[in-house]
């Protein structure tokens, strides 16, 4: 599959098999993680990878119950150092995360795995269930397991409507 079949096939997943991830599918999604850029080449950026069924409900609890997160086999949470600004004023683990979070996904697609990025979550009760220490934050996190369901209908707006050149609405 190349990166645009992935990016066009890619669609968040909510219901998943029971049957569990082969850990050589898991290594290679987490080595496209671990080649994503970081700011000033960092490194700072950690994956957590759940299984246990404990904590993968404690991890439910703290994405407010959400359903999808009792189906799926597994979780990948990505967390960084959360000190790190940059002269852009952006926070340098969001955009670290999201990058590998993003590259994660791809691949998760291109190993016929589901994915769903996982932004209702409480900070506080995950970083205390996985033991995350207090600099750093959990940017997202994704449930992954074989897809038991296709994902909803495609909702993007036309390209025309999203692109200006040469300035803002130009
Ligand atoms: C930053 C972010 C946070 C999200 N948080 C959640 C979430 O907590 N629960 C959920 O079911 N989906 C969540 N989603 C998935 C979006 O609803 C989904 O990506 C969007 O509806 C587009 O659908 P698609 O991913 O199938 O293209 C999140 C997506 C993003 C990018």
């Amino acid at each position: 599959m190349t990166v645009y079949e992935s990016i066009e096939t890619r669609k968040s997943i909510r219901d998943f098999e029971k049957r569990p991830v082969e850990p050589e599918k898991l290594q290679r999604i987490l080595e496209a993680g671990r080649l994503a850029p970081t700011a000033r080449c960092s490194n700072a950026t950690r994956f957590i990878v759940v299984d246990d069924p404990d904590l993968m409900k404690k991890v439910q609890e703290a994405c407010m119950g959400q359903a999808l997160m009792g189906k799926a086999p597994m979780a990948v949470i990505v967390c960084s150092d959360s000190t790190r600004v940059m002269g852009c004023d952006q926070r340098a683990s969001t955009v670290d995360c999201s990058i590998a979070m993003s590259f994660m996904m791809l691949a998760a697609t291109a190993e016929g795995l589901g994915t769903c990025w996982i932004g209702g979550f409480t900070q506080e009760p995950l970083k205390e269930a996985l033991g995350i220490p207090a600099e750093y934050d959990v940017v997202a996190l994704t449930p992954l397991g074989y897809p038991a369901e296709e994902g909803r209908p495609r909702d993007r707006k036309p390209l025309e409507e999203l692109v200006y050149k040469n300035g803002w609405k130009r």
